[in-house]
Protein backbone atom coordinates (compact mmCIF):
# COMPACT_ATOMS: atom_id res chain seq x y z
CA UNK A 1 0.00 0.00 0.00
CA UNK A 2 1.42 3.49 -1.23
CA UNK A 3 2.45 5.17 2.33
CA UNK A 4 1.91 9.15 2.45
CA UNK A 5 5.53 10.74 3.23
CA UNK A 6 3.98 12.07 7.45
CA UNK A 7 2.95 7.84 8.11
CA UNK A 8 6.27 7.22 6.56
CA UNK A 9 8.04 9.67 8.91
CA UNK A 10 5.84 8.80 11.78
CA UNK A 11 6.55 4.53 11.45
CA UNK A 12 10.24 5.39 11.01
CA UNK A 13 10.35 7.45 14.18
CA UNK A 14 8.05 4.80 16.14
CA UNK A 15 11.33 2.05 14.88
CA UNK A 16 14.06 4.67 15.69
CA UNK A 17 12.49 5.28 19.13
CA UNK A 18 11.61 1.47 19.83
CA UNK A 19 15.42 0.88 18.82
CA UNK A 20 17.60 3.78 18.62
CA UNK A 21 20.87 2.32 17.55
CA UNK A 22 22.29 0.26 14.55
CA UNK A 23 19.32 -2.12 14.60
CA UNK A 24 16.25 0.16 14.59
CA UNK A 25 18.04 1.83 11.71
CA UNK A 26 18.01 -1.03 9.29
CA UNK A 27 14.40 -1.65 10.20
CA UNK A 28 13.75 1.75 8.42
CA UNK A 29 15.59 0.51 5.86
CA UNK A 30 13.97 -2.41 5.16
CA UNK A 31 10.83 -0.41 5.34
CA UNK A 32 11.73 1.40 2.52
CA UNK A 33 12.77 -0.82 0.24
CA UNK A 34 9.21 -1.61 -1.12
CA UNK A 35 8.22 1.77 -1.22
CA UNK A 36 11.10 2.39 -3.51
CA UNK A 37 9.93 -0.21 -5.94
CA UNK A 38 6.58 1.30 -5.74
CA UNK A 39 5.76 3.70 -8.72
CA UNK A 40 3.27 5.02 -7.40
CA UNK A 41 5.18 6.05 -4.14
CA UNK A 42 7.81 7.12 -5.99
CA UNK A 43 5.97 9.35 -8.41
CA UNK A 44 4.75 11.27 -5.53
CA UNK A 45 7.85 11.41 -3.09
CA UNK A 46 10.63 12.03 -5.99
CA UNK A 47 8.69 13.26 -9.24
CA UNK A 48 10.63 14.41 -12.01
CA UNK A 49 10.52 17.73 -10.67
CA UNK A 50 12.20 16.74 -7.52
CA UNK A 51 15.38 18.90 -7.05
CA UNK A 52 18.97 18.22 -6.10
CA UNK A 53 17.93 17.56 -2.23
CA UNK A 54 14.64 18.88 -0.87
CA UNK A 55 13.68 18.12 2.95
CA UNK A 56 10.33 16.11 2.69
CA UNK A 57 10.08 15.32 6.71
CA UNK A 58 11.51 16.53 9.80
CA UNK A 59 10.56 14.82 12.58
CA UNK A 60 9.83 17.08 15.66
CA UNK A 61 11.16 15.09 18.35
CA UNK A 62 13.85 12.60 17.08
CA UNK A 63 15.31 15.28 14.62
CA UNK A 64 15.83 12.47 11.89
CA UNK A 65 15.40 13.82 8.18
CA UNK A 66 13.84 11.91 5.28
CA UNK A 67 14.68 13.41 1.67
CA UNK A 68 14.12 13.57 -1.77
CA UNK A 69 17.09 13.43 -3.76
CA UNK A 70 17.29 13.68 -7.92
CA UNK A 71 20.77 13.60 -9.21
CA UNK A 72 21.27 14.59 -12.86
CA UNK A 73 24.45 13.34 -14.65
CA UNK A 74 27.70 11.43 -13.75
CA UNK A 75 29.50 11.99 -11.15
CA UNK A 76 32.46 10.12 -8.65
CA UNK A 77 32.00 10.47 -5.40
CA UNK A 78 35.11 11.15 -2.68
CA UNK A 79 34.79 8.65 0.32
CA UNK A 80 33.43 9.93 3.10
CA UNK A 81 31.33 9.40 6.60
CA UNK A 82 28.55 11.43 7.95
CA UNK A 83 30.16 12.78 11.07
CA UNK A 84 28.74 11.93 14.11
CA UNK A 85 25.37 11.02 12.04
CA UNK A 86 24.39 8.02 10.88
CA UNK A 87 22.28 7.85 6.86
CA UNK A 88 20.29 5.45 4.67
CA UNK A 89 20.17 5.81 1.01
CA UNK A 90 17.59 4.42 -0.74
CA UNK A 91 17.60 3.89 -4.53
CA UNK A 92 14.60 4.41 -6.66
CA UNK A 93 15.73 4.95 -10.00
CA UNK A 94 18.62 5.08 -11.89
CA UNK A 95 21.42 3.19 -10.56
CA UNK A 96 24.11 4.43 -7.78
CA UNK A 97 27.56 2.10 -7.54
CA UNK A 98 28.37 2.15 -4.09
CA UNK A 99 32.50 1.97 -3.23
CA UNK A 100 32.26 1.07 0.94
CA UNK A 101 35.97 1.71 2.72
CA UNK A 102 38.59 0.65 5.11
CA UNK A 103 40.66 3.30 7.54
CA UNK A 104 43.70 3.01 6.65
CA UNK A 105 45.34 6.32 8.17
CA UNK A 106 42.58 8.84 9.56
CA UNK A 107 42.89 12.45 8.57
CA UNK A 108 44.88 14.88 10.80
CA UNK A 109 45.69 18.49 10.30
CA UNK A 110 49.03 17.57 8.73
CA UNK A 111 47.51 15.63 5.70
CA UNK A 112 44.30 13.96 4.28
CA UNK A 113 43.45 10.26 5.22
CA UNK A 114 44.13 6.76 3.78
CA UNK A 115 41.68 4.22 2.76
CA UNK A 116 41.40 1.13 1.36
CA UNK A 117 38.38 0.19 -0.81
CA UNK A 118 36.92 -2.83 0.78
CA UNK A 119 33.63 -3.58 -1.42
CA UNK A 120 31.78 -1.95 -4.24
CA UNK A 121 28.12 -2.84 -5.10
CA UNK A 122 25.47 -1.47 -7.50
CA UNK A 123 22.13 -0.18 -6.18
CA UNK A 124 19.28 -0.62 -7.72
CA UNK A 125 15.80 0.65 -7.16
CA UNK A 126 14.23 -1.18 -4.21
CA UNK A 127 17.68 -1.29 -2.68
CA UNK A 128 18.45 0.44 0.76
CA UNK A 129 21.99 0.79 2.72
CA UNK A 130 22.20 1.70 6.34
CA UNK A 131 25.87 3.54 6.85
CA UNK A 132 26.13 4.32 10.62
CA UNK A 133 28.55 6.44 12.02
CA UNK A 134 32.24 6.20 10.51
CA UNK A 135 31.34 3.83 7.71
CA UNK A 136 32.94 5.35 4.98
CA UNK A 137 31.86 5.14 1.39
CA UNK A 138 31.60 6.83 -1.74
CA UNK A 139 28.66 6.94 -4.69
CA UNK A 140 29.26 7.13 -8.28
CA UNK A 141 26.82 7.46 -11.39
CA UNK A 142 26.44 7.38 -14.79
CA UNK A 143 23.31 8.47 -15.66
CA UNK A 144 20.63 10.67 -13.03
CA UNK A 145 19.19 8.94 -10.02
CA UNK A 146 16.52 9.25 -7.89
CA UNK A 147 16.84 8.53 -4.39
CA UNK A 148 15.17 8.86 -0.66
CA UNK A 149 17.71 9.64 1.82
CA UNK A 150 16.96 9.28 5.65
CA UNK A 151 19.92 11.19 7.81
CA UNK A 152 19.78 10.75 11.56
CA UNK A 153 20.02 14.71 11.85
CA UNK A 154 20.18 17.19 8.91
CA UNK A 155 23.47 17.10 7.61
CA UNK A 156 23.93 20.21 5.61
CA UNK A 157 25.80 21.59 9.02
CA UNK A 158 28.45 19.03 8.65
CA UNK A 159 29.01 18.91 4.53
CA UNK A 160 31.51 21.86 4.15
CA UNK A 161 33.80 19.70 7.44
CA UNK A 162 34.65 16.48 5.57
CA UNK A 163 38.04 15.49 5.46
CA UNK A 164 39.84 14.14 2.22
CA UNK A 165 40.77 10.88 1.84
CA UNK A 166 43.59 9.19 -0.19
CA UNK A 167 43.00 5.91 -1.77
CA UNK A 168 46.18 3.31 -0.98
CA UNK A 169 46.15 -0.12 -2.40
FE1 LIG B 1 27.20 9.57 2.24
Amino acid sequence: MTKSIDELGRLCGALLKAQPGPDGRQKVCDLLKPLLADNAFVDKAIPESTGERELLYEDPELKFCIFAEHKGGAKIGKPHDHGPSWAIYGQAAGETEMTEWELVKAPSKDGPGKVRRARIYKMTPGSAYVYNEGVLHSPSRTAPTRLIRVEGVNLDQFRALRPEYEEVP
